[in-house]
């Protein structure tokens, strides 16, 4: 499953290092990312695009692992990034990045993150309502300059996936609802200002989509929309953002969409009906976050104690849990482990793999077949790349795990573990 290395011998590698050695290293619990696993992704993006004529953007979602090291990939693979906060879009601009490639999202943006990103001249403030088009406005008054923004439109299409990450339907918290005229009137509202250089429009269905189709509706209707807007005001949307949400593989059971082929369709999609519109053919920007970044991380656990009640329950504890991956007790996720020293070990004993946390539902795997597990064990986690470190919390007082880099055999870390001492910084 994945797409682990594995030695001959039957051993994880991650990167090219056997992970057993980077337990030993650096210590569990351990987030380990396959980089050039990452650069391919880029690649396949990139690829999707390659003979779209109005070129486009491929935007990193960084919410869904927004270290340091992260940032400098992107910028140094020429891709751009979206932020939703203040403390991300400080963390992009530390790493390197362009401010003209940084795009800001966020339903309730905060007076001073928009001051930021104004004052920072980032490439594209993507507005989401009401209250942020007359904040904003007020803001670039004040500093006697323009932005350029981008319109979010919830455009009314139901996404197959968990309802938590939904976000395309109309009673969405994110966006303008298009039906109830409201995205028109903020259409309206944005053109009517000096302020703002409105260079497009964007849509984001959901997360952990593996369906084409949801994708392909969005790209009609938005070029509708275009067409409708290009009619009524007059307006000519330069950028059509897309969004993100392309699925990943945890389990046997996900198919995920390969970047270039989705990406190919949509760009062929968008041609299709900006031609029967009779439009220009706008860039065409997508903004994947988790298909980055969610296979190439591996987490490494030590494995502690296990319990077993015959008949009962079987349990296999970890030296982490719920606090460097909430995504199994917040969604429901379902995630592969692997036995590191051995991943041909046969998968016969039914067990459920939990944390140390302080709660019952701190489980990392709900029972399933799996390889015997013993005390001192390395177990693997397979894509954790996404929504695990940029989600993990301190509850219980434990650390947040350290973060290495991967590529071509060395290992670099990039986060250091959280000590005793970190966790108390900011207390007086
Ligand atoms: N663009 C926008 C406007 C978004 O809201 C999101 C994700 C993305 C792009 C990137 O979506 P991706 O390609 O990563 O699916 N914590 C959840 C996921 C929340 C996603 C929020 N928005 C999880 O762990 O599944």
């Amino acid at each position: 499953p994945n797409k682990t290395e594995v030695h001959n011998n039957g051993q994880l590698k991650i990167g090219g290092v056997p992970a057993l050695n980077l337990a030993e290293k650096y210590g569990t619990p351990l987030i380990a990312y396959d980089v050039s696993a990452i650069k391919q992704q880029i690649a396949s993006f990139k690829k999707g695009l390659a003979n779209y004529p109005a070129g486009g953007r491929i935007i990193y979602a960084s919410k869904a692992f927004s270290a340091l090291a992260m940032y400098r990939l992107a910028a140094k693979e020429d891709i751009g990034c979206d932020v939703v906060s203040g403390g991300e879009l400080y963390a992009a601009l530390a790493g390197g990045m362009d401010p003209e490639m940084i795009e800001f999202h966020g339903n309730n943006k905060l007076p001073e993150e928009l001051e930021y990103a104004v004052k920072q001249k980032i490439g594209c403030i993507v507005v989401d309502n009401f209250h942020e088009i007359e904040l904003l406005d007020k803001i670039l008054a004040a500093h006697h300059t323009t932005a350029k923004v981008a319109l979010r439109v919830a455009p009314g299409i139901e996404a197959e996936t968990h309802k938590y990450i939904a976000t395309g339907q109309s009673n969405s918290k994110f966006g303008f609802d298009l039906d109830s005229g409201q995205a028109q009137q903020a259409l309206k509202a944005l053109l009517d200002s000096p302020h703002f250089d409105v260079i497009g429009l964007h849509c984001h269905i959901g997360s952990q989509i593996f369906n084409a189709e949801g994708f392909e509706m969005a790209a009609v209707k938005m070029v509708k929309l275009m067409k409708r807007w290009s009619e009524e005001f007059g307006f000519s949307a330069r950028i059509l953002n897309l969004g993100g949400g392309f699925g990943i593989h945890y389990t046997e059971s996900d198919q995920p969409l390969k970047p270039e082929i989705i990406v190919a369709s949509l760009s062929q999609t968008v041609q299709t009906e900006i031609q029967k519109a009779g439009l220009e053919l706008p860039e065409l920007w997508v903004e994947p976050g988790r298909s980055l970044v969610g296979e190439a991380g591996t987490t490494l656990y030590t494995v502690g104690s296990t319990k077993k009640v015959p008949g009962l329950c079987n349990f296999v504890a970890v030296d982490g849990g719920m606090g460097d991956n909430i995504r199994p007790a917040l969604y429901g996720a379902a995630y592969t482990a692997l036995l590191a020293k051995d991943t041909n070990a046969p998968r016969n004993e039914l067990a459920t793999i939990v944390g140390k946390y302080c709660e019952s539902g701190d489980v990392l795997v709900q029972a399933q077949m799996l390889p015997k597990f013993h005390a001192d064990d390395i177990l693997a986690l397979l894509s954790t790349g996404a929504y695990g470190y940029s989600m993990a919390s301190n509850y219980n007082r434990n650390g947040r795990p350290a973060v290495v880099f991967c590529e071509k055999a060395k290992d670099q870390l990039v986060i250091k573990r959280e000590s005793y001492a970190d966790m108390l910084r900011n207390e007086l």
